[in-house]
């Protein structure tokens, strides 16, 4: 007799590739949040689908011994919020000088700015005194409500809302606050919230406090190794990760979240052309427009902000031909772009990368000289809205940007940020158009047509 197994191919029950792809990408944008949020109300039935997501986790024995304890009262916030404070002094004190001192200058929690806290529970007699799984293993039940926290932490970055786990709290405290029986243990105390910036990378990270490590040291084949476990890693998954810092799943495509809600999710108009500082990537693009024919717009994004930069940018004006509109966006590009988009036969971005600086420099607090900065909206705001009015119909487009990452690591942090960045928007705007061509030496290499 035939098992039905025979029959079935592997990956049969696999979710579909742009399924598959959103998954990782919603996996690899979960981010710790303490400091992004907005302090509009979370809507009931946005709380109840991110609360259904955590009650549909593992469990063990199906005992799902969690419970959720919903807190919007700012007056127990404060609570929380002091109980916090006298245990972060603590926490300061257990780390070195000079640990102490970055300690000190973290945000570890968001519990009186997030509109909702919620706090985890753990019902240690759900389901009575033998529970299936738990005969040996107690701690399962703890296990479990972590799963939950896990999907809710998902679910809620999915609906664009921030999740910060607060655990420097003394559970004596927060049992006392919220009147919890013995047998009711606090699991997670988190803070929830519309997202006001969306961090591609742990704050920790950022901020210096620890580096993630790559996959590859943390897989051991057949046996516990304590050392280098990476070094009994097969190729495949040290090729998965081989880079320290790497952010993303590199296995895996990531497309734009725009662009599973756009109403034109493969615009067969936009042409990336990518190449280092006077590839000809420019030139090419410009050729491009030219044999397109038609009215002309490019829009520009670098600013003057020396004599230098103004002759370069004179003397790129000069080259055009004269019939062509220069638009000048050195900030809003996403509202120029669907403008022109709208206005021109085909339209020419020149540069991504100078706009991307000049969203970063605005950080440091520096502006260009010629350009108000938009109020009011962050870059990670304006980087959706280019993607979408990219991902709408419109004039083809023709956008150039560098590829920054070839060279060595820049010794400090902007610049690295920078490099970073760029990296993840050529990968953004290459996931959306269907032509990317890469200039080197002034040659065009097809990468996607
Ligand atoms: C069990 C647990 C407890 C945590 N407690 C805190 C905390 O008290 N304060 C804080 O700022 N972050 C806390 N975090 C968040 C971690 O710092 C964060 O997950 C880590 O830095 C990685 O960043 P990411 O979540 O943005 O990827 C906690 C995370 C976990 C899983």
């Amino acid at each position: 007799m035939m098992n039905n197994w025979h029959r079935v191919r592997p990956g049969a029950f696999a979710f579909s590739e742009p399924e598959r792809a959103a998954f990782y990408r919603l996996v690899a944008a979960r981010r710790d949040v303490r400091q992004h949020f907005l302090p509009d109300p979370i809507p009931e039935e946005v709380l109840c689908r991110i609360l259904e997501a955590a009650h549909r986790a593992p469990s063990v024995g199906l005992s799902q011994p969690w419970d959720f304890l919903i807190i919007r009262d700012p007056a127990t916030k404060e609570q929380v919020w002091q109980s916090f404070a006298r245990a972060n002094e603590e926490a300061a004190q257990r780390f070195t000088e000079k640990r102490q001192t970055l300690y000190r200058t973290l945000k570890l929690e968001g519990i009186r700015e997030a509109p909702v806290n919620l706090l985890v529970l753990c019902d240690r007699q759900r389901r009575g005194p033998v529970v299936l799984g738990r005969t040996h293993q107690r701690q399962m039940d703890l296990a479990s409500c972590v799963c939950a926290v896990q999907n809710l932490w998902l679910a809620a970055r999915a609906e664009g809302i921030g999740v910060g786990w607060v655990s420097i709290l003394r559970r004596q405290e927060l049992r006392a606050i919220f009147s919890l029986p013995r047998h009711v243990v606090p699991v997670a105390y988190l803070c929830l919230g519309w997202l006001s910036d969306a961090l591609s990378e742990p704050e920790l990270e950022r901020l210096g406090w620890e580096q993630r490590s790559p996959l590859s040291a943390h897989v051991h084949w057949e046996r516990y190794t304590s050392a280098q476990p990476a070094s009994c890693a097969s190729a495949a998954f040290q090729a998965c990760d081989p880079a320290p810092h790497r952010r993303h799943f590199p296995c895996a495509p990531l497309p734009s979240p725009t662009l599973r809600s756009s109403k034109n999710p493969h615009p067969t108009s936009i042409h990336l052309i990518l190449g280092g500082a006077k590839s000809g990537k420019s030139r090419y693009a410009e050729t491009l427009a030219l044999k397109q024919g038609g009215r002309v717009a490019v829009i520009v994004t670098a600013v003057a902000a020396d004599e230098e930069m103004a002759e370069r940018i004179a003397r790129h004006r000069a080259d055009r031909p004269a019939d062509w509109t220069t638009i000048e966006a050195p900030y809003a590009l996403a509202q120029a772009v669907a403008n022109a988009r709208a206005a021109f036969d085909v339209v020419v971005v020149d540069c991504l990368t100078l706009w991307l600086s000049n969203w970063l420099l605005l950080e440091t607090g520096w502006h260009a000289p010629q350009a108000e900065p938009p109020k009011g909206r962050t870059f990670a705001e304006e980087r959706a809205a280019l993607l979408a009015a990219l991902a709408s119909d419109g004039a083809p487009t023709l956008l150039v940007a560098n590829e920054v990452g070839l060279g060595i690591v820049p010794g400090e942090a902007l610049s690295r940020r920078f490099r970073d960045e760029a990296g993840r928007l050529n990968q953004e705007i290459a996931a959306i158009a269907p032509k990317v061509t890469l200039v080197a030496a002034g040659i065009p290499l097809a990468l996607k047509r």
